[in-house]
């Protein structure tokens, strides 16, 4: 089934066009110069950059890969979670599309997106496995017994792991957003250089908090000065990055031991985090655990992984109907 699949959920305005055998293409059309001088997305501007985008993103979808509209089947579109009038854009012009095609269209959950993404470019990856979901709005470990079957058996009682890297990175006056500007700094830097803190909660939790190194960076930087930051701005970020990759880590492969997973994905923006994915590597070949992570386009917001979550729902016969909403806190599961 060829379907065209549209994000819009935050500051990217994407477009794919895939089916059972291939992804002939994957546009994505990043706002960054949008927000980047607000130093975070700023949802107005961002519903507004959608509406200019996204005809000229799918019609250039189309010609990459060389279909006509009436090529294609279905269209499957991200409804939540994200910024409402953002997300509105991409479901609106789904349902006006599938109208004038006269195709089915079926509303994505854009975390299912993260976790499909996965199949991209491993697509043989078996469950039962454990899956980190590490974005800019959340910090999710899955039990996923089979694919569409999810158990949230961890999650961030506060912030989310990639709002956590925005946060410190604005404190080290570096621009948004964070995360890759403190992976790419990070690796001149020393790990050990401060040991900032681990928030484990209870024994044995799957939890996760990360407010409190943030507060802890805070009061560190309050106490050096301008100068001494500046000099050891490589070794700040190592250590910060250290510090969240740890808990990560730990929690992640104590879920997958305590469920005898030996199957582990990391998915989501995050995930894209080089020392992130290397100490991953590092520790799943001496506890000889399967592990995966989309190639770095596909673990930020794309089109593409809407598309395999929509191709997945789709072929098993479900679509939605034009009563399909825009959830801006739509959950991976209804009990979460
Ligand atoms: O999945 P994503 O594109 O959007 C959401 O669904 O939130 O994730 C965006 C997040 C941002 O917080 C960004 O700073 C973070 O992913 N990120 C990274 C890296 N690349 C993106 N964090 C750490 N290291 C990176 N290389
Ligand atoms: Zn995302």
């Amino acid at each position: 089934m060829l379907i065209l699949a549209i994000e819009t959920s935050c500051d990217e305005t994407a477009a794919a066009i895939i089916d059972e055998e291939k992804l002939y293409c994957s546009i994505v059309y990043s706002q960054l110069d949008v927000h980047r001088k607000y130093g975070g997305v700023v949802p107005e501007l961002a519903s507004r950059a959608h509406l200019k985008a996204i005809i000229p993103t799918v019609e250039e979808a189309l010609q990459t890969a060389n279909f006509k509209k009436s090529d294609l089947e279905a269209i499957a579109v991200t409804n939540g979670p994200g910024l409402a009038g953002a997300l509105l854009v991409g479901v609106n012009f789904a349902k006006a599309m599938a109208l004038a095609l006269n195709i089915p269209f079926i509303g994505i959950n854009h975390l299912e997106g993260h976790i499909f993404a996965s199949l991209l470019d491993h697509p043989s990856i078996k469950a039962p496995l454990v899956l980190l979901l590490v974005s800019g709005g959340h910090t999710l470990l899955i039990l996923m017994k089979d694919w569409g079957n999810y158990q949230v058996i961890g999650q961030s009682i506060d912030d989310a792991v990639g709002e956590s890297f925005d946060k410190v990175a604005k404190m080290l006056n570096l621009e948004y957003p964070g995360g890759p500007v403190i992976d790419r700094i990070a690796k001149s830097g020393n790990e050990n250089f401060h040991k900032f803190p681990r928030s484990w909660l209870h024994k044995d939790s799957l939890d996760f908090s990360f407010s409190g190194i943030k507060t802890s960076i805070l009061y560190y930087l309050d106490s050096k000065s301008e100068d001494f930051i500046k000099d050891k701005l490589a070794d700040i970020a190592a250590s910060f990055q250290a510090a969240v990759t740890d808990v990560l880590l730990r929690k992640t492969m104590l879920a997958a031991k305590i469920n005898e997973v030996k199957t582990v994905v990391l998915t989501g923006g995050v995930a894209r985090n080089s020392y992130l994915r290397q100490c991953f590597q590092e520790k799943a070949e001496v506890e000889n655990i399967e592990l995966y992570f989309p190639s770095p386009d596909f673990c930020t917001d794309n089109a593409a992984m809407i598309g395999k979550a929509g191709l997945f729902h789709l072929n098993q016969g479900q679509t939605s109907g034009f009563e399909l909403d825009a959830v801006p806190n739509l959950k991976l599961i209804e009990s979460v």
